[in-house]
């Protein structure tokens, strides 16, 4: 009986100390401590035993069970300390971390905007070049070299070789080149919006040395004021929202005659006049009836055709939808501003 005892000891633990989990020690446990387990079925061989055996038996019992119970939560312990180590497992069903997704900038939703408000009533969006002959951004438009109105687009020109009928190559500082261009491109009737990047050299609260003009162009037969007001309100109520219009003011531009300033009313007082406003009305940009010489200089007849123009800046547009004081935080990246919209 002695040696029976102490064979068990030596099997279980050297079983004990080869287990890798929780699970297997809980297997081991029942099979020798369990009820009907090993040391139990030994404990019910005990009344068999003469008397000076069954005392050392018994001694010998209670002494293997302790030890097995102490090999078990020792290599418990064992086990626990590894755990790190194998916790790294990969569970392919668990879900995924999400990556942080971004969006779209500002300007670019509002660009999009922009463009679907003007394809709701059959504007084309077009990309014309952005380094540009000057034939196209001046000339074209009724802005000879020496003409004073040339002062207000200061431009950055690109050093190369001058085309001797187009002139030089500059960086476009409106989007009215895109006036000459559509024309080329395809017969009236024409009903195109031009958003691209525009350059002039100026940097304060108001201005970026790069921003974005959209340009509107309609020109077919019998086209006239009446069109212009009614593509601008059209505008003013879808992209600003209820209760907003427009009113034209008259202005001077060589490409347009008549030509206007184009106003929105107050968001504020839709136009009565406030403290904010004043007057009732913000600038939104030019417009006009495209002048017969830009129509002659598009390929088409002045007695057949005419059109309205607009240029407006999506900078100047998206800072009076959101209520923005300083157009330089559009191109600074600054998170603050990016999360906001
Ligand atoms: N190109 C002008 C500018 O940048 C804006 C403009 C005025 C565009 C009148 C037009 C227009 O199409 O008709 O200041």
């Amino acid at each position: 009986m002695t040696e029976k005892i102490i064979n068990l000891k030596n099997e279980a633990i050297g079983n004990i100390l080869e287990a890798k989990d929780e699970k297997e020690l809980e297997r081991l446990r029942i099979l020798y401590l369990g009820r009907s387990g090993k040391i139990n079925q030994l404990t019910k061989e005990l009344p068999k035993l003469a008397a000076n055996e069954k005392a050392e038996a018994g001694r010998l019992l209670n002494e293997t069970k302790r030890a097995i119970e102490s090999a078990l939560s020792n290599q418990l312990s064992a086990i626990c300390s590894q755990l790190p180590a194998q916790k790294e497992w990969l569970d392919v069903t668990a879900p995924g971390i999400k990556p942080e997704i971004g969006h779209l900038h500002l300007l670019t939703e509002v660009i999009r905007e922009i463009s679907s408000v003007f394809e709701k009533i059959g504007f084309i969006r077009v990309r014309h070049p952005e380094a540009e002959w000057e034939w196209y951004s001046f000339e074209g438009l009724n802005m000879p070299a020496t003409h004073p109105a040339r002062d207000d687009f200061e431009s950055f020109f690109v050093d190369s070789k001058p085309n001797s009928k187009l002139g030089r190559m500059v960086l476009t500082p409106h989007t009215s080149n895109g006036q000459l261009r559509e024309m080329e491109r395809i017969p009236p009737p024409i009903r195109m919006i031009n958003i691209a990047r525009c350059h002039r050299p100026n940097w304060d609260i108001t201005h970026t040395p790069t921003f974005h003009q959209f340009e509107g162009l309609v020109v077919d037969r019998g086209i006239n004021i009446t069109h212009l007001k009614g593509v601008t309100d059209y505008f003013a109520l879808n992209f600003f929202g209820p209760g907003r219009k427009t009113r034209l003011r008259p202005f001077h531009f060589q490409f347009t005659e008549p030509s206007f300033e184009v106003d929105i009313n107050c968001p504020i007082c839709l136009g009565k006049g406030c403290r904010v406003c004043k007057s009732g009305w913000h600038e939104l940009g030019g417009a006009g009836i495209v002048h017969p010489t830009v129509l002659r200089n598009g390929g088409l007849d002045p007695a057949v055709y005419s059109g309205f123009a607009f240029g407006w800046g999506v900078e100047r547009t998206t800072m009076m939808k959101y209520s923005l004081n300083d157009i330089r935080p559009l191109y600074e990246s600054d998170l603050r501003l990016i999360y906001q919209f």
